[in-house]
């Protein structure tokens, strides 16, 4: 820890298999992020139980999303790579924070409307889940959390809840700030709308080179012919390149989409070129680390430990505020 740095802290789902728009919308912030920052990246595996209700499903989910994450770049010396449920104090501050919180205002939640637009059966904990994340966030006096533009509501949620303890109890809790890269807002799917698993239109991170053709392939484009004039803005296919196509390359694709002269079907053949070249080695350095199992429980366990260290202290204050330490 070097104390004149900010402090960094995100979380991740471990339910499946990470794709194109969980790397650029979030895991790449965190890579890039990390020599700039004291940073914290746990896996939320209490959350993941609102949906995930097996026990060997969510282990090794678990456990791959720590490899996925070494695979891309975190670097465990750098980043405390934990697991949620190995810091028991994240539940304890979440009832605490249950008990200065009101139903409708978790009821104004987006993540509850919406299951509740669908009809869908909302257990307690999916209820809870922003109370879960601002004690996530909290404990750990964090600056700045980088997510995808659909969480920014949950850290609203971490800052008023923060905002109304330290109005009970006194300053106890730093207010965080949400760190969104405006360009990679929201990374288009296969089908045009938001890539999310939810909508089966991903194209996971670590694709092989037939997955990639394949989602490629399907993307639907408008019925323009090559010599047509086309809007690159509104087109799937090139707004995929700018993720992976080098910027000269971009300039002149961007030339031959706005003159005309440059049909869907060169534009795909582009993108999976240089989309193979980039997943390729990500995909080789996966299935190296997914094999070393110690190096992966090890990952956890340390950073469980250095995790607890902070975790706990911030738990001793909050306890004595509270008035639940009376010895
Ligand atoms: P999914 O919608 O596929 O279930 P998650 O909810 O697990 O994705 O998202 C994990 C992280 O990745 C979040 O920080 C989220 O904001 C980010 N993310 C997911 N999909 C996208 C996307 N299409 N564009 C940008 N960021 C995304
Ligand atoms: N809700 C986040 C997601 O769906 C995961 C998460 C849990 C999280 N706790 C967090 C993200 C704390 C940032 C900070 O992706």
């Amino acid at each position: 820890m070097n104390d004149s740095k900010k402090i960094l802290l995100s979380g991740v789902k471990p339910t499946g298999r990470p794709h194109i728009g969980n790397y650029f919308g979030a895991i790449k912030q965190f890579i890039d992020l990390q020599d700039t920052y004291n940073s914290f990246i746990f896996v939320a595996d209490w959350h993941a139980i609102t949906t995930v209700q097996n026990g060997e499903t969510l282990k090794q989910n678990t456990l791959d999303i720590v490899a996925d994450y070494l695979a891309l770049g975190l670097d465990r010396d750098k980043t405390v790579i934990y697991k949620q449920s190995d810091i028991a104090e994240h539940a304890e501050l979440t009832w605490i924070f249950n008990c200065l919180t009101t139903m409708p205002y978790l009821m104004r939640a987006h993540a509850f409307k919406d299951s509740e637009a669908k009809n869908k059966e909302i257990n307690v904990g999916l209820f809870d889940y922003p109370m879960l994340m601002a004690s996530d966030i909290l404990l750990y006096n964090t600056d700045v959390v980088p997510v995808g533009q659909d969480q920014k509501q949950h850290i609203e949620y971490a800052r008023d809840t923060a905002d109304k303890f330290n109005r009970i109890y006194g300053d106890t809790f730093k207010l965080p700030k949400a760190l969104i890269l405006e360009d990679v807002a929201t990374i288009p799917g296969t089908d045009g709308r938001k890539m999310s698993k939810g909508y089966n239109n991903t194209i996971e991170i670590f694709a092989s080179n037939e997955e990639i053709k394949k989602a490629v392939m399907s993307i639907p484009t408008d019925s323009k012919s090559v010599e047509d004039k086309k809007d690159p803005e509104k087109d799937s296919v090139f707004l995929m390149h700018k993720l992976f196509t080098n910027s000269t390359e971009l300039e002149g694709l961007k030339k031959r989409y706005t003159n005309g002269g440059i049909g869907y079907k060169e534009s795909k053949e582009i993108l999976i070129k240089n989309m193979i070249q980039f997943i390729s080695p990500l995909r080789e350095r996966r299935e190296k680390i997914g094999k070393d199992k110690d190096l992966l429980l090890d990952t956890l366990r340390r950073g469980g430990e250095k995790a607890k260290k902070i975790a706990s202290m911030k738990m001793k204050e909050v306890r004595k505020k509270v008035g639940t330490d009376v010895y």
